[in-house]
């Protein structure tokens, strides 16, 4: 699982200083067409066929969120920059969507129950992520599902949770755990990749 070093560099990001410019990234802003048609085509097949309660961890501008509600699903996104929930609430303004400042490992959403929760490139920088995955899967409906997008960045000084690693976790809390690899699909990146990305669909 992530490392503590890469939990401390984690930490280090100033995520409300990257907020202005988040977007540049084509994987971040979705802007070219293709890219964002590719990341569509992706979520369609992993959220329910029928609109749905969702909730982003860790939505950062609230690009997934912004997907996911143009396919009909009612967003709830949380994340601990309010640079970020600001402009989130910008770009989903007027649709079905509520975005919340708070810690993704305990979203401030009460008793509420959700058909899916969503999380793209943020488990790797919580600490004790068993405990968090137990802690989302309270907040699963019974058939609920995990969508969670992670991956190893980098060849060189790789920071992330590997796929093998995050499967073992979810094993026990959901009964079916579908892996999907991304890293081949260069369309949903951008550019050409090389390190391990990966989606994991777990239906609980
Ligand atoms: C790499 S970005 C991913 C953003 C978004 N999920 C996406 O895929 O575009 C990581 C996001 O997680 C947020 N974040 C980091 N630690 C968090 C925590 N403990 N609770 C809530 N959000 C957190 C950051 O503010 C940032 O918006």
């Amino acid at each position: 699982m992530t490392n503590e070093s890469d939990r401390t560099a984690a930490v280090r990001i100033d995520w409300d200083a990257q907020a202005a410019t988040f977007d540049a990234e084509p994987d971040h802003g979705l802007g070219p067409p293709e890219v964002r048609a590719a990341w569509a085509e992706r979520l369609r097949t992993w959220l329910p066929g029928h609109p749905a309660d969702l909730l982003d961890l860790g939505c950062g501008t609230g690009s997934l969120a912004l997907l996911a509600a143009e396919q009909g699903h009612r967003v709830t996104g949380v994340d601990s920059s309010p640079a970020m929930v600001e402009r989130a609430r910008a770009k989903l303004a007027g649709r079905d969507a509520v975005f919340l400042v708070g810690d993704a490992a305990a979203p401030p959403v009460g008793e509420r129950l959700f058909d899916t929760v969503l999380v793209r490139h943020v488990l790797w920088a919580l600490p004790d992520p068993a405990r968090v995955l137990r802690h989302w899967r309270g907040l699963l409906r019974p058939g609920g599902r995990f969508v969670l997008v992670e991956g190893v960045w980098g060849t060189q000084t790789p920071v992330g949770v590997p796929a093998g690693r995050l499967t073992a976790l979810l094993a026990p809390l959901a009964a079916d755990v579908r892996l999907e690899r991304l890293s081949e699909q260069a369309v949903l990146w951008g550019k050409e990749v090389h390190d391990e990305r990966y989606a994991l669909v777990a239906t609980v």
